[in-house]
């Protein structure tokens, strides 16, 4: 995903309002400090004092800034970049671990406890791999490069986002395929001691999107 104003120039869509189911269960707990990794406009971050937020696309950190938020340039694979928040409360990614592959997931979670408090919750979104090769996903199509099989790890693919006029486009999003396995065993090794998945239905009545809670 590297290029911002193409991205958020898409109009509202159903990733909006996944966002906000996150930011539902993020702000019943008044978080003290907030990490969000991947950030892109940070459009999160304005709704909590004391958030930073990292973003691997130069494009995008600058795209944050501008609107004023606490951005900088980092990879979550990076345990060096993340070394750097320590104690953090909460910790958030909305759509971002479908960009990395099954090996990046595993150091980006290793990081991420790391950088966590005792107790502290890790928060993220992603697609429903168990629906992701459906036909009719709300606002979004999505374009495998290789045969889909729900087990197999790290498939690639493109998502065509629809634009006001209802067509698709493609904004520049590559992916991974992972089933779900590859995330609780990640999660699991990396020493979160409880996960919760929230299932999140839009316009359709299908379950397009899983938002995980982790306490570490
Ligand atoms: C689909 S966009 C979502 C942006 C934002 N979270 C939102 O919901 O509007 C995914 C974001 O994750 C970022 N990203 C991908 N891999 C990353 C990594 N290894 N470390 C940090 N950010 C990453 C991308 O640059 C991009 O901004």
């Amino acid at each position: 995903m590297e290029n911002a104003e193409l991205f958020y120039k898409q109009p509202e869509n159903q990733r909006e309002q996944d966002n906000e189911a996150m930011h539902g269960l993020i702000a019943a707990r008044s978080p003290n400090s907030l990490l969000e990794i991947g950030c892109g406009s940070g459009d999160m971050l304005n709704r909590y004092d004391n958030s930073r937020g990292i973003d691997i696309n130069r494009s995008m950190v600058e795209f944050a800034q501008k609107r004023g938020n606490n951005v900088v340039l980092g990879d979550v694979t990076d345990s060096g970049v993340m070394e750097q928040y320590l104690g953090i409360d909460v910790i958030a990614a909305n759509y971002v671990f479908t960009e990395l592959k099954a090996e990046q997931i595993k150091a980006a979670f290793k990081n991420i406890q790391y950088s966590l408090r005792n107790q502290g919750t890790f928060y993220f979104t992603i697609t429903n791999p168990q629906t992701r090769h459906r036909e009719d996903l709300p606002g979004y199509k999505v374009v495998f490069d290789e045969q889909f099989k729900y087990e197999r790890k790290d498939i690639p693919f493109t998502v065509l986002l629809e634009d006001e006029d209802g067509k698709l486009r493609d904004v520049g999003i590559r992916d991974f395929h992972n089933p779900i396995g590859v995330y609780q065993e990640n999660l699991y090794n990396a020493g979160f001691l409880e996960t919760r998945i929230h299932e999140l239905s839009g316009k359709n009545d299908f379950v397009h999107a899983l938002l995980f809670e982790c306490k570490k």
